[in-house]
C-alpha cells in the first residue's frame, strides 16, 4: 500500500469510494434512508473544492484507492476519513489518520476536532481519541 497527496483530479474516485464505503459499512448503525441522504450531500464539485482547500491523501494498493482522509487547515478539523469496504479492518484506516495527524502537526495543530459517524466511533476512541459530547447533524 501506498499513501500520496490527493489531487483535485482525485475526485471523481475518492466520491465513489465515499458512497461504497458508506452504504457497506455504515448499514448496521443508519436506516437506508439515512444513507442515501448522506451520500447524495455529496457532489463532484464539493470534493473538487474540498481537494482544494484541505489537506488530502489517499491510499492504493495496486494503483487502486482503497482509502482518503482529509484535514482542514483553517478550523483543524478532521473532515472525514473512509476505506474501502473490502479492504475494512486491515489498518489502512490507522495508516491515514496516522499521516492526517502527523501533518497536522508539523503545521503546528496540537488539536484537532471531527465529528464521527456512529459506526467510525470504535475506530476513533482505538485512534486515541476523546469524546466531548453527542449531537445529531440532519437526519443523521
Ligand atoms: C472508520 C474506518 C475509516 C476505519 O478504517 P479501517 O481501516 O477499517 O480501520 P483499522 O483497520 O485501521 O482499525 C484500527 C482499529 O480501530 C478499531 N476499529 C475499526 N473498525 C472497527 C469496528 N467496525 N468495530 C470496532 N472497532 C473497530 C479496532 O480497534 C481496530 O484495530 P483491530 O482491527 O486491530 O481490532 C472505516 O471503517 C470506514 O471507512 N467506515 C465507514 C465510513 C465512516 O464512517 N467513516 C468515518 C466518517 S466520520
Amino acid at each position: 500500500m501506498i499513501i500520496r497527496k490527493a489531487t483535485v483530479d482525485d475526485a471523481a474516485e475518492i466520491m465513489d469510494l465515499h458512497t461504497n464505503s458508506v452504504l457497506r459499512l455504515c448499514r448496521g448503525d443508519y436506516t437506508p434512508e439515512q444513507l442515501q441522504g448522506w451520500v447524495n450531500a455529496s457532489s463532484l464539485e464539493k470534493y473538487k473544492l474540498r481537494l482544494e482547500k484541505h489537506r488530502s491523501y489517499v491510499a492504493e494498493l495496486d494503483e487502486v484507492m482503497i482509502g482518503y482522509v482529509h484535514w482542514n487547515p483553517e478550523t483543524s478539523e478532521l473532515c472525514s476519513s473512509f476505506v474501502h469496504p473490502d479492504y475494512a479492518r486491515q489498518g489502512v484506516g490507522t495508516r491515514l489518520m496516522d499521516i492526517a495527524e502527523k501533518d497536522a502537526l508539523s503545521m503546528g495543530r496540537n488539536e484537532m476536532w471531527l465529528m464521527a459517524s456512529l459506526t467510525a466511533v470504535p475506530f476513533y476512541f482505538a485512534m486515541g481519541w476523546k469524546s466531548v459530547g453527542q449531537t445529531t447533524r440532519g437526519s443523521m
